[in-house]
């Protein structure tokens, strides 16, 4: 079991969001470390943070969405969004697919999926035409939750490509072949605009672009933009960038606002309400193979992604999205300032 202030949760707590600690507690974790970490306790914390933020259940699309989560900015948050945002659309009862397309194999590690050389991956998928089906892994711990992970032979993908039939839309076909009902899927692209992510804005009709907020956020992003023009006009007319999500909000900078609102206005409705802090829990996640929402279900980072996920899903479906608790930008926890403060970012 958790101490009690982690599993009161946003059901029993009227401004929930991000668990800033009573003033003079000794903060060095956002949330205190599980007394109990056994699964059947987890799986019941996760089901109260999830619930209480989500309300009774999302409405599921009626075909699957499949999003390309794009920005080739490096690091900027496209691995830590996807992985998360797919958790939380899991927890809100979806059936969510990540696909990583990345050969630094972030999001695979990030769900804990093994992805040594001689794991069959989406290479296997691209370049020699194996179905998805088998290398779609289940994601531990999250039900409805899959993952078709990256291995490092990917990296030579790019060239083996070139020379391939429909090398554009290898991806594409693979999805279609798919039989699975799946309500998401979501693709991690790599910080490059290569054929990789060729192959997923082909695939796609939603481009999800995660933006940091820091100097230089927009710095490319037409590069990128021309890109899902050129792929829309060629190959893919149902492409459209339709979510923005600012990502690492650090609530004490003036900066943080002036991009958030600088993105804002360039982008307007395609901004999701919902931003992610700055927080040390979704950076740590990751290392223990989890997302943050089972790494950390109370914390921060993880009830930020649950909000931006129902804010996707009720877009979706056309239905108005309420914040719920939300404040749209988050602030630091005293945690996450402290750790700053002391470099450990
Ligand atoms: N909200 C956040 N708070 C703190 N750290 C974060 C947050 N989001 C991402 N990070 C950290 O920032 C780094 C970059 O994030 P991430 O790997 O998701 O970016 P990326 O765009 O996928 O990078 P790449 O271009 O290399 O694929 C990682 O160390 C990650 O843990
Ligand atoms: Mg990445």
């Amino acid at each position: 079991m958790r101490s009690d202030a982690n599993i009161a949760g946003p059901m029993t707590d009227p401004v929930p969001g991000p668990r800033t600690e009573s003033p003079g507690e000794d903060v060095s974790r956002e949330t205190p470390p599980p007394m109990d970490d056994t699964p059947i306790g987890r799986a019941a914390q996760l089901a109260v943070e999830a619930l209480g933020r989500a309300g009774e259940g999302l409405p599921r699309p009626e075909q699957t969405r499949v999003m390309v989560v794009a920005n080739q900015k490096g690091g900027v948050g496209k691995t830590t969004t996807t992985v998360n945002l797919a958790a939380s659309l899991a927890l809100h009862g979806g059936r969510v697919l990540v696909i990583d397309l990345d050969p630094q194999g972030n999001a695979s590690t990030a769900l804990g999926i093994d992805h040594h050389a001689e794991v069959p991956s989406i290479y296997d998928v691209l370049v020699d035409s194996k179905p998805l089906s088998d290398v779609v892994q289940p994601v531990p711990d999250v039900e409805g939750l899959f993952c078709a992970p990256a291995t490092i032979d990917l990296a030579g993908a790019e060239i083996e490509l070139v020379s391939l039939v429909a090398r554009e839309s290898r991806l594409e076909r693979a999805i279609q072949a798919y039989e699975q009902p799946l309500d998401y899927i979501l693709i991690d692209c790599p910080p490059s605009l290569g054929l990789l992510t060729v192959n997923a804005l082909v695939a796609g009709a939603e481009v999800l672009i995660p933006i940091q907020c820091e100097y230089y956020a927009l710095e490319g992003l037409g590069q990128l933009l021309r890109n899902v023009d050129l792929v829309r006009g060629h190959l893919n007319p149902k492409l459209h960038v339709s979510t923005i999500l600012l990502t690492m909000y650090d609530g004490r900078t003036r900066l943080a606002s002036q991009v958030a609102d600088e993105v804002r206005s360039h982008f307007g409705g395609e901004v999701l309400r919902t931003s992610i802090p700055r927080s040390v829990r979704i950076s740590e996640a990751p290392s223990y193979g989890q997302t943050v929402l089972t790494y950390d279900p109370g914390s921060s980072g993880a009830l930020s992604y649950l909000e931006a996920a129902r804010e996707i899903a009720l877009r979706g479906v056309g239905v108005h999205y309420e914040a719920q608790h939300v404040h749209a930008l988050p602030e630091l926890s005293q945690h996450d300032q402290h750790s700053m403060q002391e470099g450990i970012q």
